[in-house]
């Protein structure tokens, strides 16, 4: 085999590594994130829980690290020493126990990242900065299909150039027996010139491809930035808000139910956007956030008047202005309590994946043929609906024997122009 090859075999195998290596350290990163960030900062900053920096010097070796993670409760029952010592050091305070959620890879790969964590941009910039942007990308998700694209061509290119100096030197070998003269070898992009020569046409179609997966994620970077969105419906609409107030670490990583904040969901028929009150029942404590610091937490105290130094409300209140993202004309009825109370509906039927949304974006059309179609397909919830014990009698008085009728919004008059419009 010449050089050339084994260069490009090595080349594959450490490509193949480093593409598993990443895939499992983002696992890491993503899975502390969602589990362990709230209450752990991998530096020696304490938050709810110890900072972890220098943890596998402090905790007993073995598999004390991956019992305490998945059931800290039977560790601490169970009598174990450096278990309640931690315990009693941090108040009593409560670990959650895990077991049952993560599974004994998904802990591995935690703390897999805990002992690696990703340097701090700017490592400079001293201890404080604990928010690296870049685990903020890693956390962002999977690879993008498009350079899983791109690194299999590199990696089929490379084979193909091993497998034609391994031809080469059959060849030669071949010719060589056969007493005839060894070929030259013709360089690489001459060859690869010559042969786009001869399949224009397969180049062409090869380029198309590579310039749509190109100019389709580019539509979807705009789309995600919000830059995108349907003129006439709304949909994907995302104005910046004045707080940079992120669902998904609130609602999804923190897991705060939506009728906290959104408390007159279930009883009017607005869900309401919370008050500043309701944001200080917990910045009151929590001054830092892990993306922006001090920051965007200071100007929830700038709106309520609130001066963290003293702790007291002194300052003048400047109520916080945020933009309306879901507007219904005037002339439309909509009621949330009706639909998330006596319908069933869940949020996120509505509203999309809204835990999982940094900045909130319009799913949903609001169109009427979007709630007229939702209307004829969706069957009422009637079991154990004291609001329609009485109208479920009539209505199988009405639909006698047909037990198979479905019992659909529109049938109890979803589609009647006066109950959407006043
Ligand atoms: C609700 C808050 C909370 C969450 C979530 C949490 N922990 Fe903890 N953790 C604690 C507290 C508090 C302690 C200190 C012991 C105690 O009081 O139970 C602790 C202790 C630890 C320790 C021992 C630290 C030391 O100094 O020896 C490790 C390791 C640890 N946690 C890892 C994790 C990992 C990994 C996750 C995510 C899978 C996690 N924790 C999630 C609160 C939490
Ligand atoms: C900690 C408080 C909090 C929690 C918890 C919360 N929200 Fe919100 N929500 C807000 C605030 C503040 C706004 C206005 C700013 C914005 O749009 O991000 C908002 C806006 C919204 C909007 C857009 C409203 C509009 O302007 O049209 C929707 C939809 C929404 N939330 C749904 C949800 C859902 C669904 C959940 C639960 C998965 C949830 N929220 C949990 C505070 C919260
Ligand atoms: C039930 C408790 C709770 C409520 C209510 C709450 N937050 Fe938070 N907020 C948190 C937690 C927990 C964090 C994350 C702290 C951390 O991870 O260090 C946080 C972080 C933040 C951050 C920092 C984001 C960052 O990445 O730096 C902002 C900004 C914020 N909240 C705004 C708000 C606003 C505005 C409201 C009111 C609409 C609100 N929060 C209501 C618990 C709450
Ligand atoms: C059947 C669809 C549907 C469901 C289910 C639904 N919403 Fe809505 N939501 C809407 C529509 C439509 C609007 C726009 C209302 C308007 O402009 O009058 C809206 C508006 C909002 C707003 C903006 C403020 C307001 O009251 O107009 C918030 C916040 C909100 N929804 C949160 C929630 C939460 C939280 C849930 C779950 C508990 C939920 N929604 C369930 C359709 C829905
Ligand atoms: C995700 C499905 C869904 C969507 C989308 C939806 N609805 Fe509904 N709607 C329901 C369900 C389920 C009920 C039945 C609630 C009940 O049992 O009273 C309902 C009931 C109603 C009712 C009461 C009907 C009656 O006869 O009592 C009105 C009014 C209504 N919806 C208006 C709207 C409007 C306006 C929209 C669009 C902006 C809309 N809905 C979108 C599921 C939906
Ligand atoms: C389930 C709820 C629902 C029912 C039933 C319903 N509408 Fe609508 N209608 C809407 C919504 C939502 C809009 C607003 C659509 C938009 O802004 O794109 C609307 C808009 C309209 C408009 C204005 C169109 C426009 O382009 O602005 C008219 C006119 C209208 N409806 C007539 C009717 C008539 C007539 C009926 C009865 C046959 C009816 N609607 C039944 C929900 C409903």
């Amino acid at each position: 085999m010449s050089h050339f090859s084994l260069k490009s075999l090595f080349g594959a195998v450490f490509l193949f590594f480093a593409f598993s290596f990443g895939l499992k350290a983002q696992d890491g990163a993503k899975l502390f994130k969602q589990n362990c960030a709230v209450c752990h900062a991998l530096t020696d900053q304490k938050l709810t829980g110890p900072g972890l920096a220098g943890v596998f010097d402090r905790a007993p070796k073995g598999d004390w690290l991956k019992n305490w993670i998945l059931n800290n409760e039977k560790l601490i029952k169970s009598g174990d020493a450096y278990a309640n010592k931690i315990y009693n050091d941090n108040g009593k305070a409560a670990m959650t126990v895990f077991e049952g959620q993560l599974t004994d890879k998904d802990v591995d790969a935690i703390l897999a990242y805990v002992k690696n964590p990703p340097p701090p941009p700017g490592a400079t910039a001293g201890a404080a900065a604990t928010g690296p942007a870049t685990e903020k990308e890693e956390v962002k998700g999977g690879i993008d299909p498009l350079y899983l694209l791109l690194g299999a061509i590199v990696i089929i290119a490379i084979i193909i150039g091993a497998l034609r100096s391994v031809r080469h030197s059959l060849q030669n070998s071949y010719n060589r027996k056969e007493g005839k003269a060894e070929s030259e070898e013709i360089s690489f992009s001459q060859e690869v010139k010559q042969w786009m020569g001869g399949h224009r046409r397969l180049v062409g179609v090869f380029i198309l491809i590579i310039g749509f997966a190109g100019m389709k994620s580019c539509w979807n970077a705009c789309y995600d930035l919000g830059v995108y969105y349907d003129w006439e419906t709304q949909k994907g609409y995302q104005p910046p808000q004045p707080i940079k107030f992120s669902h998904k670490l609130h609602a999804g990583d923190n897991e705060i139910a939506c009728q906290y904040c959104h408390n007159s969901v279930e009883k009017s028929k607005h869900a309401g956007i919370p008050s500043v009150n309701i944001c200080m029942n917990c910045h009151k404590g929590i001054q830092k956030g892990p993306q922006y610091g001090e920051k965007e937490i200071a100007k929830i105290y700038e709106a309520s008047g609130f001066n963290p130094k003293t702790g007291v409300y002194d300052g003048p209140q400047n109520p916080i202005k945020w933009i309306k993202i879901h507007n219904l004309p005037d002339h439309v009825y909509f009621n949330h309590k009706q639909h998330v109370v006596v319908g069933k509906q869940d949020c996120a039927n509505c509203h999309g994946k809204v835990k999982e949304m940094e900045v909130v974006q319009q799913q949903s059309p609001l169109t009427m043929k979007w709630c007229i179609e939702c209307h004829r397909k969706t069957e009422v919830a009637m079991e154990g609906n004291a609001y329609y014990d009485k109208m479920h009698k009539a209505l199988k008085e009405k639909y006698k024997g047909q037990y198979d009728v479905k019992f659909t919004v529109d049938k109890i008059g979803g589609l009647e122009c006066a109950k959407c419009h006043y």
